[in-house]
Order: structure tokens, then C-alpha cells, then sequence
């Protein structure tokens, strides 16, 4: 699929309700549990935040989460119909704003918020250029916490995935990857030190759940 279809997929309305739907399957249920653990150790040291930027927010999935540490917070996503979806499914919740964008040209000021979360983003941005900048944005809108995740280049799964394309046994297309060592030297250049970055699931999953803080 390339990225205006599945951009297009997303912003449909069905696109939305599929996504919803997909939440309910016992494997999302699985990773939901496991990320939950690590953002409950993030957050016990984040202790309470003013404001957060949920970037994609997709449904409003982790803005009741966002909220329950005291953030106000603002909803983003590329998709009107995920917008549309997070008012439909929280329509009495206070929010600081909802907000059309994409994710590598936020229209917010530097250090705009307190908290930027983007959560499971960044593997569908197949320009390297795009997928790189859009975690420069994270860095750039965020007073002080980063949490985000991204496709470890060096993941097994990976590995397996480029491994089976070289072979021929395998046509889909490659993982939308960063290296551990760019992000690190994007986070450090920015101002900001990588607190834990662990991978989802060893097996099974290519993706690093990063916490990070302005220092
Ligand atoms: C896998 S969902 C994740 C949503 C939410 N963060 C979560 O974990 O439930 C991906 C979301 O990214 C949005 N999206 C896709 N490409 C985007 C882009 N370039 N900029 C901003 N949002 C984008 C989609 O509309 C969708 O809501």
C-alpha cells in the first residue's frame, strides 16, 4: 500500500472503525498490557504532568491514560475521522484542543507542551526522511518528556523479514525502521537523554517503547 492509500485508509471513516475494532482482538489486548507496564514505570517517575500532546492519538486510545496523570491534553492525528472518532467515543471529556497535522510538521511552538506521546507512528512513515523528522518534532514540541515508539532496524523480526526478502520467500514490503544508535544521537542532540528504550515483546516484535527527558 503506499502512503497516500493508506493515509486515505485512515483518514476514511471506516478506516477508524476498523482501527477501533482492532482493539478489541486478544493479541492488541497482549501488547496493550505490555505497554501499559512500561508506561506505568515511565509515568511513576514522570509523577504528575500539566500538558501532553497525543500524537497520533488514532480513537483518544491513551487520553483517558494521559489524563489520569493530570494532563490536559491535545488530540492530533492526520485522520479527520480518528479526530471525529475521539469525540464520538469520549464526547463529555475536556481536552486542551483537537488537532489536524501530520506528524513530522507539528504546527506548535518549540517546547510547547510538557509531554509528547506518540505511540506506534513512526513504522508507518515509509520516507526515511519523514520517519526522521517526525521524531525531531517530538524533541523539538517537548518542555521535557518524550515517549514514542519506533521499529528497531536490528529487531528480530526484522532481521527475519529482510532476511526472507533477500531470499525471495518473502514479498511484502520492508519494515519502516530507524537504528537504536540514530535515535539515541537524536535524542542527544536535541537536549535530551534516553531513559529506557525496551523493545515491546523480544520475540514477535520490532518495536522500542522510548522514554526520554530534556536534561
Ligand atoms: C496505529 S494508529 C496509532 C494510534 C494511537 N497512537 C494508538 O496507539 O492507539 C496510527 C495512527 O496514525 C495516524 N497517522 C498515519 N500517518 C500519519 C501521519 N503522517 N501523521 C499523523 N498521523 C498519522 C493514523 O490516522 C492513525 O490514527
Amino acid at each position: 500500500m503506499t502512503l497516500p492509500e493508506r493515509l486515505a485508509q485512515y483518514h476514511a471513516a471506516e478506516g477508524a472503525e476498523e482501527y477501533l475494532d482492532e482493539y478489541h482482538k486478544f493479541h492488541r489486548k497482549l501488547s496493550d498490557r505490555r505497554e501499559h507496564k512500561l508506561l506505568d514505570a515511565y509515568f511513576a517517575q514522570v509523577g504528575g504532568v500539566a500538558t501532553a500532546l497525543d500524537l497520533p492519538c488514532g480513537w483518544g486510545r491513551y487520553m483517558p491514560y494521559l489524563r489520569s496523570h493530570g494532563a490536559e491534553v491535545l488530540e492530533a492525528d492526520y485522520s479527520g475521522s480518528m479526530l471525529a472518532k475521539v469525540a464520538e467515543v469520549f464526547p463529555d471529556t475536556p481536552l486542551l484542543g483537537r488537532m489536524r497535522c501530520f506528524g513530522h510538521r507539528i504546527p506548535l511552538q518549540n517546547r510547547a507542551v510538557e509531554l509528547v506521546f506518540s505511540m506506534r507512528l513512526s513504522h508507518h512513515l515509509a520516507d526515511p526522511v519523514v520517519r526522521r523528522e517526525h521524531i525531531e518534532e517530538l524533541f523539538r514540541v517537548a518542555d521535557r518528556w518524550v515517549i514514542f515508539t519506533y521499529f528497531d532496524r536490528a529487531s528480530l523480526k526484522n532481521l527475519i523479514r529482510r532476511a526472507a526478502t533477500a531470499l525471495g520467500l518473502n514479498k511484502k514490503h520492508p519494515k519502516n525502521t530507524l537504528s537504536r544508535a540514530q535515535v539515541h544521537a537524536m535524542a542527544k542532540a536535541a537536549g535530551f537523554k534516553i531513559h529506557q528504550d525496551p523493545m515491546l515483546f523480544r520475540v514477535g516484535s520490532g518495536h522500542r517503547l522510548v522514554f526520554a527527558e530534556r536534561v
